[in-house]
């Protein structure tokens, strides 16, 4: 089972598989998902789109969509296979493994505008997906193609919330999975899902690069389905996060989206819709797609400073914002490409600003973990370089729910986040972000004493 292929499905729409390098086109692909010719990623691409049919065809989509809305059937309710005419055709549509995936809010978040500097900024919050992250968007796509093509297993390497989505969709479809964690690097909250979901769970003395590597070797060995996000399918059903924040729009056009960047699938699949959309005459104009990294897991960023984004130096990463810590970013050249084709940038946040926009989002009512909290911390840089202008109407995707992370919530209320780490003297800035707790007599008189002096301190926002 060493080679084992993926065949394509021959319902419309035809979709193929295309090396974003050298630009082979095959019907099917090999167990790495990756380019027999030159080893790169490859893409699904729709050469149909081009046919007059499609032309006669598109601008019926909106309506379709939105009538889909009211329907009970699992694929229409589901925010990914509402949007299927922009998908590889399942070879039955009602086989899909669905949760109800997407259909998350938008969301205006008024004080982090405010403090970035913006009139308009909005949050996506794909945190509000049923395991908690944006990765269900993918992971329906990906897991019914693996259930579709008679997998028995599915596997991934993550820092977390890749296995806790995909644990769940194998779940769903009764196939096993395989999760591939650096051992003490996933926040407890995303392991517990995996677990719950039955999961055979490793956790490797390694990061998620090594994690990464290892699995590498295991799918050759074993015929197992890769659902990282070099699984072209995952960055397929990762588009429709955007085509959903198109349509809560009403068709206006954001000026720019902001989004997290670790092993850079997320961008590529947000930017690769826009484009789509765009190509299909869907939408005049694409939004600003930029890439906010942390500070210490930076390497899309030195690429496109220091190499003009031609070459990727691997690094070793390290940030408390688990999700991301990626020194090895898979997708970087399908990322260069979105920044490049929309007229994005990148930036990076270092380990407090994410920790002080993290709880600046908290203080809106949002919330997300530290990961998605790049995006505001990145806002705040790219408006005063005035890459985003004060009347702009901006988007920040919010890739994970607040209670992903809680260790790290609760670290940074109790003021220990940053103890005897580096940033220890800086973090007494983040001090008016805080929230102590309060142990009291259980008593009235306590608590009332309690509001009394809330009443008299000022909240941070
Ligand atoms: N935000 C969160 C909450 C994530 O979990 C991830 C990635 C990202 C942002 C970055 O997205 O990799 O598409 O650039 N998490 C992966 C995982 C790597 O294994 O869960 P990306």
């Amino acid at each position: 089972m060493t080679n084992r292929t993926i065949s394509i499905p021959t319902a419309a729409p035809v979709s193929s598989f295309r090396c974003i390098a050298c630009g082979v086109i095959r019907d099917n692909v090999s167990h790495d998902f990756r380019c027999t010719d030159c080893g790169d990623l490859l893409e699904i691409f729709y050469p149909a789109w081009h046919s007059e049919q499609m032309a006669t065809n598109a601008p019926g989509f909106k309506a379709l969509w939105q009538q889909r809305k009211t329907s009970r059937r699992a694929i229409d309710e589901s925010g990914v296979w509402r949007f299927r005419e922009l998908l590889p055709a399942l070879r039955d549509w009602d086989q899909a493994v669905t949760l109800r995936e997407g259909n998350t809010p938008l969301y205006n978040l008024p004080a982090c505008a405010r403090i970035a500097g913006v009139k308009q900024l909005y949050a996506k919050h794909q945190g509000m997906n049923p395991t908690g992250s944006f990765k269900d968007t993918g992971m329906t796509v990906a897991a019914s193609f693996a259930l579709q093509e008679g997998f028995r297993w599915v596997a991934c390497a993550s820092t977390g919330n890749t296995s806790a989505s995909m644990a769940a969709y194998a779940a769903r479809s009764a196939m096993r999975s395989l999760v591939v964690i650096p051992e003490g690097k996933v926040s407890w909250a995303k392991l517990s899902q995996a677990l719950d979901y039955g999961a055979l769970t490793c956790e490797l003395r390694t990061d998620f690069d090594g994690c990464m590597r290892v699995l590498n070797e295991v799918v050759k060995q074993w015929p197992v389905c890769l659902l990282n996000s070099v699984n072209p399918y995952r960055i397929e059903g990762q588009k429709t996060g955007a085509i959903e924040l198109l349509e809560q729009f009403d068709g206006q056009v954001p000026d720019h989206i902001i989004v997290p960047g670790g092993n850079l699938g997320n961008c590529s699949a947000l930017g690769k819709a826009l484009l789509e959309l765009l190509d299909l005459g869907l939408i005049t104009r694409t939004p600003k797609v930029s890439v906010i990294q942390a500070e210490g897991a930076n390497t899309l960023l030195r690429s496109v400073r220091e190499h003009g984004g031609k070459k990727l130096i691997p690094m070793q990463a390290q940030t408390a914002a688990t999700a991301i810590r990626i020194g090895s970013p898979a997708s970087w050249k399908k990322a260069v490409r979105v920044l490049q084709a929309t007229g994005g940038t990148v930036e990076q946040a270092s380990e407090i600003e994410i920790a002080q926009s993290k709880a600046e989002i908290g203080a809106d009512g949002i919330g997300c973990e530290p990961a998605s909290a790049v995006t505001l911390a990145g806002l705040k840089k790219l408006v005063k370089q005035e890459f985003v202008k004060q009347d702009d109407i901006v988007v920040l995707i919010l890739t994970g729910h607040l209670l992903k992370d809680p260790e790290f919530t609760l670290k940074f209320h109790r003021g220990d986040l940053f103890k005897g780490t580096e940033y220890e003297q800086q973090a007494a800035a983040l001090r008016l972000h805080q929230r102590a707790r309060v142990t009291l007599e259980p008593t009235a008189d306590a608590v009332v004493k309690a509001l009394e002096q809330a009443e008299k301190s000022t909240p941070p926002n």
